[in-house]
């Protein structure tokens, strides 16, 4: 069978590195419910990302149920359509109304400015994606949430490792979540965290993540089963040992693709990271007809880029079929634009170099042609 290039490949450890964990929860014999790993795994966590309180969770969705349900939200939270579908689709199936703000055209993050615009007397929170890992506006959001009284949550899946201004990007907004899909940069195969500075939040998220129980007589909270296993928790640990080296690699071949594909008609996400973790390789091309030329090329050559994030989540049948266009009754022109016009390019620490030069020229030989 012919090899074919994914936009990512999930990272795995050197097996006897995990087996020596699965020699650890063999020998306990406890496989979930806050075990020994899990715990080593949430204190490594806090010590690498910089933060007081993580708890840690059986996946990214399941973080951003609890970081909605934290704080009992009501009515409207503005949010981005440029994102996953978990992002819009937890703000609806926790009952809210999701409205949504254009982006900025350059960091393809929320635009304060139209968030204001879209506040109502309805509106409960704001739900910011830093997008494939590049901060928002975090300052401008965070004026904004005061004004107006709002909770200001941040997905940060695409996150891991970042800081803003010499600060983990985790710790602005009250608070943030985290995706360890085995897509992402660091992942526990399935997994992610809720990172959340306020101790009594952060205990109340202890509490949602396991039903809301306190103690064997007690159960406090309608909570749900968002529990982390240890052989999740055994692959964190595994993957945390090599996640600098793979940052590295992915900023080697980041730049590469930059370098080479500046000479094109191409434009690049503007990156406002003070350390950045280097997640996707976003390119906009200058027309719709020439990133679908560009994907299908690729796709001949049995190259596989992903056209994130396309359609916009306002887009999604579920909204269509109600007959609304949200696109338009919302004005996310800029959204719909980048939408049209980006592709990401494979990328994944052992991605070989004699791939990615046949990708860039593909690429240019398409653009042209
Ligand atoms: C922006 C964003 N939010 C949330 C999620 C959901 O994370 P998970 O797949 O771990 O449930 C993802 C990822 O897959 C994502 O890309």
């Amino acid at each position: 069978m012919k090899e074919i290039i994914t936009v990512t490949k999930p990272d795995l450890p050197p097996l006897e590195r995990y087996v020596k964990y699965l020699e650890i929860i063999w020998k306990n014999r406890w496989l979930t419910n806050n075990g020994e790993l899990v715990q080593l795994f949430e204190k490594k966590l806090r010590d690498c990302l910089g933060v007081k309180n993580i708890a840690v969770v059986c996946n990214g969705t399941l973080a951003l149920h609890i970081a909605l349900k934290v704080f009992d939200l009501k009515g409207e939270v503005i949010t981005t359509p440029f994102t996953f579908a978990a992002t819009t689709n937890a703000i609806i199936w926790e009952g809210l109304s999701p409205v949504f703000a254009d982006i900025d055209p350059e960091t393809f993050n929320i635009d304060p400015s139209d968030v204001e615009r879209k506040v109502t007397k309805d509106t409960s929170a704001i739900l910011a994606v830093h997008t494939y890992g590049n901060p928002c506006y975090v300052e401008e959001l965070e004026k904004i949430a005061e004004e107006y009284n709002l909770k200001l949550i941040y997905d940060a899946a695409h996150a891991f490792g970042v800081e803003y201004k010499n600060k983990s990007v985790l710790c602005y907004g009250n608070l943030s979540t985290l995706s360890f899909h085995a897509t992402k940069i660091f992942h526990t195969i399935e997994g992610g965290a809720v990172v959340v500075d306020d101790d009594a939040l952060h205990e109340k998220v202890e509490l949602l993540r396991n039903h809301g129980i306190k103690s064997e007589e007690e159960t406090l909270l309608v909570g749900t089963n968002a529990k982390m296993n240890e052989f999740q928790a055994a692959m964190g640990l595994c993957n945390l040992e090599d996640i600098v080296d793979r940052i590295q690699r992915r900023k080697m071949i980041y730049e590469l693709y930059k370098e080479r594909l500046s000479e094109m008609c191409v434009a690049f996400q503007k990156i406002i990271a003070s350390k950045y973790n280097y997640a996707y390789m976003p390119v906009l091309f200058e027309r719709r007809e020439e990133r679908d030329r560009v994907y299908s090329e690729l796709a001949k050559n049995n190259i596989k880029p992903r056209k994130y994030f396309y359609p916009l989540t306002p887009n999604f049948d579920y909204f269509t079929k109600k007959g609304e266009d949200y696109c338009i009754k919302y004005n996310l022109k800029n959204a719909i634009d980048v939408s049209n016009r980006v592709l990401c390019l494979p990328l994944y620490p052992d991605l070989n170099i004699s791939t990615i030069e046949k990708i860039i020229d593909i690429i240019k030989d398409t653009v042209k042609g």
